[in-house]
């Protein structure tokens, strides 16, 4: 058997030891202590990913040692987000205290003989309550970082109490005053969690939805829901609409693929240049674009906020336009808009595809442009679609471009999930780290595919970048209008 070498944290020296390959972390810690004579100090217990007690920072993401093969040059450290006690171990009791606060058993009083679980509840929400305690989703939780907000796992087990019909607690209600509503729903958590617990979907969602019914809301959600009510859009219109300004068909030379493009609310009512970019791009790749004008919101920013009764309606107007067109499938450029079709639009008879997908099935030569850029991961894109490796090769395409990577480019940038409209301050308190990274790379721009994350980095560039303002924010469809 070959070895290796690993890294450890130990209070903040890092100190390398050679370990066997092919093992896990859990098995490489014993290995140290047992042949180097050290005493690295982590904790551990069932070996086998049931008892959550071994997560730690493995290559700077929260991982369980016990289920984590060793890599050379891997570097293991205490888990982020917590106090560290000593070694790996860190104080897991604020969660204790946090979880004890929220009354972590069922709440009920008088006469419980009518409450009554049914298989269907059990199987309903069988998925929450696998959680192992192991703390991974708080540790990268940016809502957790930035604001009073507990995290995760709390929100996964107040909505395990909140659909138990033996609990009578306002479960909802307490998540409301939990600060429900500073998750950005960037899922790190989801992509994090061990036993793949979907919280955005199963339990921030879902809990936002029975706030909402019960008077839980934060004011600007419902100027977000007004603007729809009145102009389908969830946006105000201020400087006319793509959708009012453009031909129904704009068709390709040699055309090898036909594509109905959904605009998106941002498209039609703010970012028009980047609509006529996406148009003239997709022409130039061979694939001809057509703009059905009946087209409304995608309902995210309802499903976000726990709207779900005018996103329905909504969903029903879009599966009417979109369902019976003579195309080869939906072309997004809002990675908010492209998760939610993909995702919640289950009755689409249509295939849905970002931008960059697109682009990147029919390359053609770009001219060169002599930039250095950077590029931010919308998370609607990178966990909500899997999208992460298209645009880098599209932008690695561009002679004479550099790609520059910034430290964590999936990063949530703090726009989603209704943070930017309903909590501005910890949207900008989330984007502020996120500039910070940006700045840090030296690039001329910051390209992105989603319209809500240009807009809000652009905003938090002119807020907190300190180099004075020359680094812009660019849509991957603007840069790409300059080369073809
Ligand atoms: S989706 Fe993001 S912000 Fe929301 S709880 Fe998960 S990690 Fe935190
Ligand atoms: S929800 Fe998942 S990541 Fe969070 S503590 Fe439970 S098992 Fe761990
Ligand atoms: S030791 Fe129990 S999950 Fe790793």
């Amino acid at each position: 058997m070959g070895s290796i070498t690993i890294t450890v944290n130990r209070n903040g020296v890092f100190k390398k030891y050679t370990v066997p390959e092919h093992i896990t972390v859990l098995e490489a810690l014993e290995y140290i202590n047992s042949n180097y004579g050290e005493g690295i100090l982590y904790r551990s217990s069932c070996r086998s990913g049931q008892c959550g007690s071994c997560a730690m920072t493995i290559n700077g993401e929260p991982r369980l040692a016990c289920k984590t093969k060793v890599e050379d040059g891997m570097v293991v450290e205490p888990l982020e987000g917590f106090n560290v006690v000593e070694d790996l171990i860190v104080d897991r009791s604020p969660y204790y205290k946090k979880i004890q606060d929220l009354r972590n058993y069922l709440h009920c009083e008088g006469d419980k003989t009518n409450l009554k679980i049914t298989p269907k509840d059990i199987k309903e929400f069988k998925s929450v309550r696998n959680c192992i305690d192991c703390l991974c989703c708080l540790s990268k939780c940016p809502a957790r970082r930035f604001s009073q907000y507990p995290g995760p796992t709390f929100m996964r087990q107040l909505t395990r109490f909140a659909f138990d019909p033996r609990d009578e607690g306002d479960r909802d209600k307490e998540a409301y005053f939990e600060n429900l509503h500073n998750c950005t729903t960037c899922a790190k958590c989801v992509e994090v969690c061990p036993k793949e617990i979907d919280i955005v979907h199963r339990a921030i969602e879902r809990l936002r939805e029975l706030a909402f019914k019960k008077g839980y809301y934060l004011r600007n959600h419902l100027i977000v829901r007004e603007n729809i009510l009145k102009g389908n859009r969830s946006v105000k219109k201020e400087r006319g609409s793509f959708l009012e300004e453009v031909k129904e068909e704009y068709i390709a030379d040699k055309e090898k693929m036909r594509l109905a493009f959904f605009t998106g609310c941002l498209v039609d009512y703010r970012l028009q240049d980047v609509g006529r970019s996406a148009i003239k791009v997709l022409n130039a790749h061979g694939i001809s674009v057509v703009i059905p004008k009946d087209q409304v919101c995608c309902g995210s920013p309802l499903l976000r906020t726990g709207q779900r009764d005018l996103a329905e309606k909504l969903k029903r107007k879009n599966l009417k336009v979109f369902n019976n067109l003579d195309v080869d499938g939906v072309v997004t450029v809002c990675a908010g808009c492209g998760s939610t079709l993909k995702r919640d639009y289950r009755e689409r008879e249509f295939q849905v595809m970002d931008i960059t997908e697109v682009l990147d099935k029919v390359p053609i030569e770009y001219k060169p442009l002599d930039i250095k850029v950077t590029y931010h991961d919308p998370c609607h894109l990178r966990r909500g679609q899997g999208i992460y490796l298209e645009p880098r090769r599209i932008l690695k395409r561009i002679p004479k471009l550099e790609l520059i990577e910034m430290e964590i480019p999936d990063q949530c940038c703090g726009a989603g999930g209704g943070v930017r409209s309903g909590k501005p301050e910890i949207a900008n308190a989330i984007g502020r780290r996120k500039v910070r990274m940006i700045c840090k790379t030296g690039a001329d721009y910051v390209i992105t595919v989603c319209p809500f994350c240009e807009y809000h980095i652009r905003d938090n560039l002119k807020k907190f970048d300190e180099e004075g303002g020359s680094l812009k924010v660019m849509n991957i469809v603007s840069l790409l209008d300059k080369v073809i």
